[in-house]
């Protein structure tokens, strides 16, 4: 069975879907990293990240391996440092090539063919897994998601400023929107579960329910909350 999870940036997608293939006993495939290990490759490589020929090389030289909770390229842990801010700023222009896009969606077909998995980005109902069992698109308000950042920010001690993460966000769900090719969309047939006030356990109670009652029996509902 395929779960796929979609989202704009800082629905909580990431911990969630993780979470949700770890109950599930599903393989969980994190797809924004592997857009950020290309991106990363880009630029250490520092290839021109506006020239899709010059990038599509590096991604076809890219090896990405995501086993639970660490993520190596060519063979070198990349875990923390695909996190970096600087890989996020520079991404727009990887995830925009279509031949990239491609070459990752082809990747995540094969990673997923034969197993049962959870995987989670912006485009995997839509493209990668137009044929999934399950889809789900998590959101929240633009608000509520540069609430969460901030808080998680504070938390580990790092000083924020709340109305710049906000205007950093809205910059990448526009980015997401508006890329002509594997744009941030919901499925026609996705369920949208809008997570505004929910705890992380009680969004992950809910895709479990979701989850159980595909697996019983395929109905077409759109849940908020
Ligand atoms: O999910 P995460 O924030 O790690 O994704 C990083 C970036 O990778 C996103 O902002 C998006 O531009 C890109 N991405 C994508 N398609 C996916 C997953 C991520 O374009 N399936």
């Amino acid at each position: 069975m395929i779960v796929t999870i979609d989202g704009p940036a800082g629905a909580g997608k990431s911990s969630v879907a993780l979470k949700l293939a770890e109950n599930l006993g599903f393989f969980f495939l994190d797809t924004g990293a592997m857009y950020r290990c290309v991106t990363l490759a880009c630029m250490r490589a520092q290839v021109d990240l506006h020239d899709p020929a010059a990038t599509l090389e590096i991604a076809n030289c890219c090896q990405i391996d995501l086993a639970r909770g660490s993520v190596a390229l060519n063979r070198l842990d990349v875990t923390r440092e695909i996190r970096n801010p600087a890989v996020a700023k520079s991404i727009k222009a990887i995830a925009e090539n279509p031949e990239i896009r491609e070459l990752m969606v082809q990747q995540q077909r094969r990673i997923c063919t034969g197993q049962d998995c959870v995987t989670e980005g912006r485009d995997q109902g839509t493209v990668a897994f137009p044929n999934a069992e399950c889809k789900i698109f998590l959101t929240a308000t633009a608000e509520e998601r540069a609430r969460r950042r901030y808080q998680q920010l504070l938390d580990a001690g790092i000083d924020a400023d709340f109305d710049e993460i906000l205007i950093q966000q809205n910059q990448r769900d526009a980015n997401d929107s508006n890329r002509l090719t594997g744009p941030l969309i919901a499925a026609p047939d996705a369920i949208v579960v809008a997570t505004d006030g929910m705890s992380e356990q009680q969004v992950l109670d809910k895709l479990l329910e979701i989850v159980r009652s595909r697996r019983s029996g395929p109905s077409s509902q759109s849940v908020t909350k």
